[in-house]
């Protein structure tokens, strides 16, 4: 007999075959994990996909941030996964932003992993030369003519508060509207920039829903829910205004949205936050919110900020975003919230579909 075989039990399973060698406990929790996978995931940690879940919405046409200007000095390029796509995007020499399909129209080589050089980004795989809209204006080693077929799928792009923009239209169609520019970025009455950044497991039409879920407040964050004759919800055309009084702490919330993916909420006197929510896919978002104070609250800062993402905030909704589904028909009563007037909004995002 093997010592492999005198451990198996005699059933042979060998979910009954971990034995602890050091005489401690074994894992208690091993659904997750599965046999011999070691100890368990904590639940928090878990990106999983159950099957037979309803599909999340599509992802939205609309404008959405790529990355922080920031990100992307002149003649860098960084790849990137957003609206379901595998993306590029570089800086040429001369400041100018492309945003490109990531595999290249030659030989399906990853851009990613090109060059920058002067205008153009050159592929890696045969240096075939690609301006900022994707046109191929280089074959290096060819002296055919460049056939017009030579382009690399590329976005809209453009770079307005710190931020670097790109238009995602599942049907190829040309930006039905403008983001607005943000006073604060350009105002010396308020502080630079605090950045937050995170990716979290979230369909993309659920957090936007939250804004006019008034009834969680008090569910999720521990707040008075707010009442419907004090708050608002308006439309116009692709922009949409929520306001929201949060009487116990005598604060009224403006919040813009800008499409499905730039949004701006306003509380005078307190803070301003430029909020970036970029589909990754269906099921995950990337975040990139700045937060602008005026002098009276930018020591507070930190403060602030953690109570709009930490326990009481944002991170309330994360484990509620993960694990729920899409409710195409959501059994709404009185109280719930401008959500059916919301949705009918945002429906037209999906246009082209
Ligand atoms: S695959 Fe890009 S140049 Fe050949
Ligand atoms: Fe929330």
């Amino acid at each position: 007999m093997t010592d492999t075989e005198r451990d198996l039990p005699a059933d042979g399973s060998p979910w009954d075959s971990i034995v602890p060698r050091s005489g401690e406990e074994p894992p208690t929790d091993r659904r997750w994990g599965g046999p011999g996978s070691g100890p368990p995931v904590p639940v928090e940690d878990l990106h999983y996909e159950l099957v037979g879940r309803p599909e999340p919405p599509p992802v939205p046409n609309g404008w959405y941030a790529i990355a922080a200007s920031s990100d992307v000095a002149a003649g860098d390029v960084l790849s990137t996964i957003a609206v379901e796509r595998e993306l590029v995007v570089f800086r040429s020499a001369d400041g100018a932003v492309g945003v490109l399909d990531a595999h290249c129209p030659h030989l399906g080589a990853h851009l990613g992993g090109g060059t920058v050089v002067g205008s153009c980004l050159r592929c890696p795989y045969h240096s075939w030369g690609f301006d900022v809209k994707g046109a191929c204006v280089e074959i290096p080693y060819s002296d055919a003519r460049i056939p017009a077929r030579a382009r690399a799928g590329r976005y809209p792009t453009v770079e307005q508060d710190g931020m670097i923009l790109f238009w995602f239209h599942v049907g190829g169609l040309e930006p039905t509207y403008d983001v607005p520019l943000v006073e604060e970025c350009q105002d010396p009455g308020f502080s630079d920039p605090y950045e937050f950044r995170i990716e979290l497991v979230a369909s993309l039409q659920d957090m936007a829903e939250n804004n006019v879920d008034y009834t969680h407040f008090r569910f999720v964050h521990g707040r008075a829910s707010l009442d419907a004759s004090t708050s608002q919800f308006s439309t116009d055309g692709p922009f949409s205004t929520v306001i929201e009084r949060f009487d116990d702490a005598d604060l009224t919330f403006t919040r813009w949205t800008w499409g499905p993916g730039m949004a701006l909420l306003r509380v005078p006197e307190f803070m301003t936050m430029h909020t970036a929510t970029t589909p990754i896919d269906r099921r995950h978002v990337r975040l990139l919110w700045n937060f602008y104070f005026p002098p009276s609250t930018v020591a507070l800062a930190a403060e602030i900020i953690d109570g709009v993402v930490g326990p009481h905030g944002l991170l309330a909704d994360v484990p509620i975003w993960r694990d729920k589904v899409f409710r195409e028909r959501p059994l709404l009563v009185r109280g719930d919230g401008p959500i059916t007037e919301f949705r009918r909004w945002y429906a037209q995002f999906y246009e082209g579909r």
